[in-house]
């Protein structure tokens, strides 16, 4: 499993002077990428205050550009603005394949002040590839990216 408590600490260091917060999530999904195994996309959906997430920046396949808050694993993060961790998600209703390989996914939602910012979307092409031991660690990272943007 990854280094998460490094990998907070890693993102915090590596967005800190980041010139806009598109080069922040950029940079942000390029170390994970490069740090988590049994991946086939990682990126971030960008809240855009109507109740819509647009595609920002990630690693993988190419990928959708909009989902409704509801839609999807992701839109169901965005909507309850609490972190989805899907074994199969062929056995999420509404699941939004953008990429046929991924098996599981877990999502977290970006908070600031109440408000979403965007969400994380991990996607893998093993099931159940993420632990509860992964939700915990990338609520971390979340937690350390999240903290770098708004200070
Ligand atoms: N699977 C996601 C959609 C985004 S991508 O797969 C990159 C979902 O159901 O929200």
């Amino acid at each position: 499993m990854a280094n998460y408590k490094l990998l907070a600490k890693q993102v915090e260091e590596l967005t800190a002077d980041a010139p806009t917060k598109i080069a922040a999530l950029a940079n942000t999904s390029a170390l994970l990428w490069e740090n988590m195994e049994d991946l086939n996309w990682l990126g971030f959906y960008i809240a855009d205050g109507k109740d819509m997430l647009q595609l920002g920046p990630f690693q993988g396949k190419v990928a959708c550009y909009s989902i409704a808050y509801g839609k999807g694993v992701c839109g169901t993060a965005a909507a309850t603005q609490k972190i989805q961790r899907i074994a199969n998600v062929h056995e999420f209703a509404g699941h939004i394949a953008c990429d046929s390989a991924s098996n599981s996914e877990i999502v977290l939602p970006l908070i600031h002040k109440g408000k979403l910012f965007a969400v994380l979307d991990i996607d893998s092409p093993k099931l159940a590839r993420f632990s509860a031991e992964d939700e915990e660690g990338l609520s971390l990272v979340a937690k350390a990216l999240m903290h770098s943007l708004y200070s």
